[in-house]
C-alpha cells in the first residue's frame, strides 16, 4: 500500500513528507502548469527530494509514440533512470508503452477511463495504469467499482501491472480505491492533510492537557 504525492509544489511536498510517509510523487503537464517556476525547475527541485526509496512518475506531453520515446529518453537522461514514464492511453500511447517496456522502462499508462484500456495497458507492459477515478465518475462511471473489476482480473490472470488511482476530489475516493484493490493512490495536498486530520483528535489533544493541568498544575 502506497501513498504518493499529485503535486508539483516544493513547499507542499517537503512539509507533506515530513510529516507524512510518502512513497513518491506524481506530476502531470496540468500541475506543472499551476506552479510559477518553469517545469525543468520544478521536476528537479522534486527530483533532489526523491530518494532511491521513493517513486517519480513524469508525464510526456508528445503526442506521437515516437516523440514520446523521445520526451522519455530525455526525462530518464535527465532526472534518472528509475523515473516512470507517465503515458497517456491514447493509440500512439499504447505504443509508445510497449516500445518503452521492451526497453526495460517503467511506465504508468495514466488517463485511464475503462477496464479495457487498462487490459491492453497491461497487456503492453506497463508497470502501472492509473484510473482517474473522480473523472471517471463525471463521466457517469463508476471509478471505484473499475478499480475492482480491473483487481479481481489482475489477479485471476496472474498479471503483474498494479493500479495506482488518480483523480481524487475526497478522502473517502482514496480509502475506496485501496479497497476496491488500488496498489498505490496519488493524492493531491489538501486531501493528504485532511486524512491525517480529525476535529475528534484536536479535541482530543485539548482535553487531555486541560485534564491533567487542571490537576497537577
Ligand atoms: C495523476 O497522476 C493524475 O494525472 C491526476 O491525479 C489527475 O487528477 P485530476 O483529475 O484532479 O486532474
Amino acid at each position: 500500500m502506497k501513498i504518493l504525492i499529485d503535486s508539483a509544489n516544493i513547499e507542499k511536498i517537503n512539509r507533506l513528507s515530513e510529516i507524512y510517509y510518502v512513497h513518491g510523487i506524481t506530476t502531470n503537464p496540468s500541475i506543472l502548469a499551476k506552479e510559477e517556476s518553469y517545469p525543468e525547475k520544478s521536476l528537479s527541485q522534486i527530483s533532489n527530494v526523491i530518494d532511491e526509496k521513493m517513486e517519480f512518475h513524469i508525464q510526456v506531453l508528445a503526442e506521437t509514440a515516437e516523440d514520446m520515446l523521445k520526451e522519455a529518453n530525455h526525462i530518464l537522461n535527465t532526472y534518472g533512470r528509475s523515473v516512470y514514464i507517465k503515458v497517456p492511453v491514447s493509440e500512439e500511447g499504447f505504443k509508445a508503452i510497449k516500445w518503452l517496456a521492451k526497453d526495460g522502462v517503467k511506465t504508468t499508462a495514466t488517463a485511464v477511463f475503462s477496464v479495457q484500456q487498462g487490459i491492453l495497458a497491461a497487456l503492453a507492459g506497463a508497470h502501472y495504469i492509473a484510473p482517474y477515478v473522480n473523472r471517471i465518475d463525471n463521466f457517469n462511471g463508476n471509478g471505484i467499482k473499475l478499480i475492482q473489476r480491473l483487481s479481481e482480473l489482475f489477479e485471476k490472470k496472474q498479471i503483474k501491472t498494479k493500479i495506482l488511482a488518480a483523480s481524487f476530489k475526497n478522502t473517502k475516493q482514496i480509502e475506496d480505491a485501496f479497497l476496491a484493490g488500488a496498489h498505490t493512490v496519488t493524492v493531491p495536498p489538501d486531501l493528504l492533510d485532511k486524512m491525517g486530520s480529525h476535529k475528534g483528535t484536536d479535541e482530543g489533544i485539548k482535553g487531555f492537557i486541560h485534564d491533567y493541568e487542571a490537576v497537577f498544575k
